[in-house]
């Protein structure tokens, strides 16, 4: 459920006409929601009312400080794996006693900069990483609170670039070494155990793959508590899958998974952590884009759009599918098309969609992709020189721009000339 709907002809976004922030604002650019937000973050928190549940907002989804605070005040957490996230969460305003830092390759000066901020745990990746956080902890005469993750080696049946629990995968200390890295932490210097941790993937729309990872997870607690280590909170990571197109197999709803969740953890008397990103916010931001050309090509029509694979990777990195639709709402029975929609930039990958049926459109038209307020935005980059683009975001019949297109002369200015060139 999702506030982007036509009304009178138009789609709107809450009680805004997009077309309006398009003539105000220009294209392209991202516009979310905060009625809808707001009601994905209270659907995830309804289904976990029963237990002791913390939200820790998976941040790297849509970092925008205005969607952070938007959740923060609704009582969301984050989980952060860069300084930089943990500086927006701090500047917003968040709690560090809410804050998870997740991640394989932290540096020394974030583990300083979170050891300095008391955040509430650290999930650890590795051995080496452990010692560091030891050291880096006894340095600063403070005590790090740490949780391991553990890579479950759980298929979690999603696209491979987002799946993260196999034992072949980057992520966690493998299950088998689980008991072994706890024995050792537990008598080092700096280190204060409270948890465990672990995340499969993202865009899972089975639930099965958490149903065996949870079950290991627990399985797991119960013999690190038997060897004496304290596991006040367990955190199970994020990953649930959303809808991007109509007729694929539905994701579980989060009391679905919820229930699957209670199964696993309501014996262990701990806080249980959740990570979600993307069912928070994918859903509740669309990117806004016009139509430079309709180019006819030998049996096949191209949209040319404004945006481009620098602005939405995720259809050119994953095969993803966005719905593609024009912002002025379709006629019944009105003339479709069969055509790619794809950007300006110099690479047959710069799609946005293929193939797509869709009502007529010509150039000038605005339209809009849905779905995309998550891994959005946050994986733009400026390649072919194109300035970042603007983020708005909606509240019942008012917008505000939250983060300002980047201009030409900010994106260049960045480069410097060796003094070899000068002159
Ligand atoms: N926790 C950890 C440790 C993660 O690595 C992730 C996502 C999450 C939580 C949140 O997962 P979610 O609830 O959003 O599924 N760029 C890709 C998705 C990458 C996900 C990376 N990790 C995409 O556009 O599909």
């Amino acid at each position: 459920m999702n506030h982007f709907e036509f009304k009178d002809g138009e789609l709107h976004a809450e009680d805004i006409a997009v077309a309006q922030i398009a003539d105000e604002i220009g294209t392209p650019f991202y516009c979310y929601s905060t009625a809808t937000l707001n009601r994905h973050y209270d659907v995830f928190c309804e289904a976990f009312s029963d237990i002791d549940a913390m939200v820790c907002y998976a941040m790297k989804a849509n970092s925008n400080q205005a969607v952070l605070k938007t959740l923060a005040d609704r009582g969301a957490g984050a989980d952060v794996v860069s300084g930089g996230e943990l500086l927006r969460a701090l500047r917003v305003g968040i709690d560090p006693k809410k804050i998870m830092f997740s991640g394989v390759g932290k540096t020394i000066s974030e583990i300083d900069m979170a050891i300095a901020s008391q955040i509430f745990c650290f999930n650890i990746e590795s051995e080496n990483e452990l010692a560091l956080i030891s050291a880096r902890a006894v340095d600063a005469g403070m005590n790090a609170h740490v949780s391991f993750r553990i890579n479950p080696d759980v298929d979690a049946r999603t696209h491979a670039k987002i799946s993260t629990g196999k034992k072949s995968d980057k992520f966690g200390i493998a299950y088998d070494r689980a008991e072994a890295i706890y024995r050792h932490a537990a008598g080092l210097p700096g280190i204060r155990i409270s948890g465990i941790d672990m995340h499969i993937g993202s865009q899972i729309i089975d639930l099965e793959p958490f149903d065996q990872a949870f079950d290991r997870l627990a399985s797991l607690v119960g013999r690190l508590r038997n060897a004496g280590h304290e596991i006040s909170h367990v955190d199970l990571g994020g990953g649930l899958g959303v809808p991007y197109k109509n007729g694929d197999a539905t994701p579980p709803e989060p009391h679905a998974y919820a229930e699957v969740v209670k199964r696993h953890v309501r014996g262990l008397g701990a806080k249980i952590v959740f990570e979600p990103g993307r069912m928070l916010v994918a859903n509740a931001g669309i990117m806004v884009a016009r139509v430079l050309y309709v180019k006819r090509a030998e049996g096949k029509t191209f949209v040319i759009v404004d945006a481009a694979m620098n602005d939405l990777i995720r259809p050119t990195l994953y095969e993803a599918w966005h719905e593609i639709q024009p912002v002025r709402e379709p006629v019944a029975g009105g003339e479709t098309m069969v055509a790619d929609i794809v950007g300006p930039i110099c690479e047959s990958g710069d799609y946005l969609g293929k193939d797509r049926t869709m009502a007529r459109v010509a150039e000038g038209d605005l339209v809009f992709v849905s779905s995309a307020g998550a891994y959005g935005a946050v994986q733009s980059s400026t390649y072919n020189t194109r300035p970042l683009i603007a983020e708005t975001l909606v509240k019942g019949g008012e917008y505000a721009v939250i983060r300002e297109r980047q201009t030409l002369d900010e994106l260049i200015g960045l480069d410097h000339m060796p003094d070899w060139l000068e002159g």
